[in-house]
């Protein structure tokens, strides 16, 4: 970048999981990535003192408790929006309105209703110039992002079959207490909108097919849980002893159905897999060969070549630690692993490129959009006893 273009402002609201996992992103995107140069501005928060003290450790130069006075400042040109969903549509529209560039993490939105408005906002302010983007950050793992250069290039050819599936068990203990990720109104809904969001977000990226229907189910295993404290960074929370509150979102959600190119899909998400920490994991099989990820081991993909008939053909494992692979040649000496973190970096270093170039900026609102509309077939298949639905094109 010339020395002399001036640095982008940054807000970020939000100071908990991701507001810190996206501090970590801001605070190091410039060191590894030529990127135009930002600058930490604030840090937004609800409770004072806990946003000051956040500012100070992840290095931003202030802390603010109210996100609307900060969308008005001259020197803030990045609304970076890391709280609950029900926020996301609010504070993005306002920011676009306010002419800012906009990060919203995933989900989107809690609704279809909402995705759409923020698309509407973001179609005006992208006439003026402004770039958004829902942060489906998988896509920026080098090991996805290898695979989705092996489809490009007809590696796996014509798809038959994906699986996904996303699963956790922070919620198997009834005394996990109560938090917003736990309530509709505040989520939109449970591991279906949470981990299901990603692993829609994933195929579609990956297979550039859509999904045009399917069947889908939502189970919810322990109906009402103690309030108490949720924590403030911790997804599960120390602990309730509170009166029970009725849990109005899903545990666990599933979905089959079909893609554009005529594969056939399978998704599976949960927050009840005993064992399960954070495992996502997606296989593609096409009719030329075949592609495995899993999250816990994202420094690889498993390729399958259904070209080559040798008798040891088999699953060969790439590891993705080459400086030729997508991203990796920015970080260490070839063959050193990165992690789950980085994946934020190479998004924002993606984003500041297209701000910088004019460029498309991705995954970009009209995706997340797709995604929220994927996401309401599989609620309203589930609400009417797993019927096969179109998803809206
Ligand atoms: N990309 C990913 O892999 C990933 C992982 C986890 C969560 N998320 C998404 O990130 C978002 C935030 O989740 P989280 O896990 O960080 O939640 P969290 O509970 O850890 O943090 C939420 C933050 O929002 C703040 N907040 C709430 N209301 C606010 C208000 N009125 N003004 C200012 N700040 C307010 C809270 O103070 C807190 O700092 C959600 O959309 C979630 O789905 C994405």
């Amino acid at each position: 970048m010339a020395e002399s273009t001036p640095s982008l402002g940054v807000a970020v609201i939000g100071y908990a999981f991701m507001g810190k996992a996206h501090s970590h992103a801001w605070r190091n995107v410039g060191a590894f990535f030529d990127t135009p140069a930002i600058e930490q501005k604030v840090l937004v928060g609800r409770d004072g003192a806990r946003a000051a003290a956040a500012a100070k450790r992840y290095g931003w130069q202030e802390s603010a408790t109210d996100w609307r006075k900060i969308i008005e400042r001259d020197d803030v040109h990045i609304i970076d929006v890391c709280a609950p969903g029900v926020m996301h549509a609010e504070i993005a529209i306002a920011a676009l309105a306010a002419g800012k560039h906009v990060i919203v993490e995933k989900p989107m939105a809690t609704s279809v209703e909402d995705a759409e408005r923020m698309q509407e906002a973001f179609a005006a302010a992208s006439a003026r110039g402004q770039h958004a983007i829902v942060n489906f950050n998988y896509r920026r793992v080098p090991a996805v992002a290898l695979a989705k250069k092996l489809i490009e290039d007809g590696r796996i050819g014509e798809l038959r079959h994906v699986r996904a599936s996303y699963l956790q068990d922070w919620l198997t203990d009834p005394n996990t207490p109560m938090s917003w990720r736990l309530r509709k109104d505040e989520a939109g809904s449970g591991a279906l909108g949470d981990l299901g969001s990603h692993l829609v977000d994933l195929v579609t990226h990956l297979t550039a097919e859509s999904i045009t229907d399917l069947s889908g189910g939502l189970r919810t295993f322990i109906t009402e849980r103690p309030t108490g404290d949720s924590g403030d960074g911790s997804i599960k929370g120390s602990g309730g002893s509170g009166p029970l509150e009725t849990v109005t979102v899903d545990d666990s959600a599933w979905a089959h159905g079909t893609l554009s190119g005529g594969g056939l899909l399978q998704l599976e998400v949960s927050r009840f897999a005993l064992g399960r920490k954070n495992e996502m994991t997606i296989a593609l099989y096409g009719e030329r060969g075949s592609l495995l990820f899993n999250l816990e081991n994202l420094n690889e993909v498993w390729f399958f070549d259904g070209q080559n008939d040798s008798q040891e053909q088999g699953f060969r494992r790439i590891l993705v630690t080459e400086s030729d692979h997508p991203y990796v040649g920015k970080w260490w000496p070839d063959g050193h692993i990165i992690g789950w973190e980085h994946a934020f970096v190479h998004q924002f270093a993606e984003f500041l490129t297209s701000i910088a170039d004019g460029t498309p900026s991705s995954p970009s609102f009209a995706e997340g959009l797709r995604v929220q509309q994927v996401l309401q077939s599989i609620e309203d298949s589930a609400a009417a006893d797993s019927r096969t639905v179109t998803v809206p094109a």
